[in-house]
């Protein structure tokens, strides 16, 4: 892009870099999940464009997106953003000659008008705005993060240049060769791209097509991992192949003489879709029967099993 890169890291510190960040992540595993203290700032160091492009690229940036980047350094993700793919977004730095440096890269990128930069404490920004939220952080950074990124709007991607979230597995991961990378000497970068899950944990009441005989499933959540199981008349069979991303959720019940094929979309207090039997679809929803979710996503137990449930037995 062109961009001036004249204000980075000094030469001695981009070299410390890449041990420091091996030594933090493996401090920030041992801290606890919650609570996460930010003992060293995160130095500027700046995404190669190879990574910026793979990064926009699984978070399947659009002009309809709005991204935000925290620790926005030189603006280039941002910038990339809206002059490859018209989206809009801001970026937040500490450093004023960062924010700086960006706004001027902004304009000379000519995308002034999608985009603005912030001279702001990340943890003190607010990012409910965010479509797609990108970041280039160290690993505490990230795990102190993880709680308000999961509360944000079920969908909204995000995605990390290097360091992941800890016990919140990634949907997806990309390694890619990066030769000109000053702070890794594997000369490669990992891209860990995330899908803020639905809040599905908890009692739901509905009824099944053909004969309207009430179910109840109830369900348990991990991040986007989700289990459960349906009760019909007393009997409890476990539901299968249950997949959450973002606010879309499907999976099966099988309750010995009939498969019903769940999907729909997940709110606060509803799930909605369609349910297939057979060669038949027929609309479908279910309310919540308890006082809704009570842990963020990734604060639920172990899945508990289905006890007394076959999945095969007939009624
Ligand atoms: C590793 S650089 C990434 C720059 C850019 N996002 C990229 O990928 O090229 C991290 C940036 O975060 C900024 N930063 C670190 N801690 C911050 C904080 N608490 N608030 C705002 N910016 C911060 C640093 O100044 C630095 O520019």
């Amino acid at each position: 892009m062109g961009l001036d890169t004249t204000i980075g890291a000094p030469s001695g510190r981009r070299l410390k870099f890449a041990a420091f960040f091996a030594g933090a992540l493996f401090a920030a595993a041992a801290l606890a999940a919650e609570e996460v203290k930010i003992t060293v700032e995160t130095p500027y160091v700046q995404s190669p464009d190879i990574v910026v492009e793979t990064m926009l690229e699984m978070a399947g940036v659009r002009a309809d997106d709005f991204v935000i980047d925290l620790g926005s350094g030189d603006g280039r993700i941002v910038i990339r953003a809206a002059k490859e793919r018209g989206a809009r977004g801001f970026g937040v730095d500490y450093d004023p000659r960062l924010v700086q440096l960006a706004t001027e890269n902004a304009r000379a990128a000519g995308v002034s008008d999608r985009v603005i930069f912030y001279q702001q404490d990340i943890f003190k920004t607010s990012l409910e705005s965010a479509s797609v939220i990108t970041m280039y952080l160290l690993p505490e950074y990230n795990l102190n993060l993880r709680p308000r990124l999961l509360a944000l709007k079920p969908g909204t991607r995000v995605v990390s240049h290097d360091y992941d979230m800890g016990e919140w597995a990634p949907d997806a991961r990309r390694t890619i060769p990066v030769p000109e990378k000053k702070v890794d000497g594997g000369k490669k970068s990992t891209i860990f791209f995330w899908v803020v899950p639905a809040r599905v944990a908890g009692k739901w009441r509905s009824a099944l097509p053909a004969g309207g005989r009430r179910v109840e499933f109830e369900l348990e959540q991990k991040y986007q991992e989700i289990s459960g199981t349906a009760t019909i008349r007393g009997r409890r069979f476990e539901l299968e192949r249950p997949v959450l991303r973002g606010d879309f959720i499907s999976f099966r019940l099988d309750d010995g003489k009939r498969t019903y094929s769940f999907s729909g979309r997940a709110s606060a207090g509803r799930m909605a879709g369609k349910v297939g039997l057979g060669e038949r679809a027929y609309r479908w929803r279910a309310l919540r029967s308890d006082s809704g979710p009570r842990r963020a996503p990734g604060r639920a137990p172990k899945p508990a099993s289905a006890s007394g449930a076959t999945g095969r037995s007939s009624l």
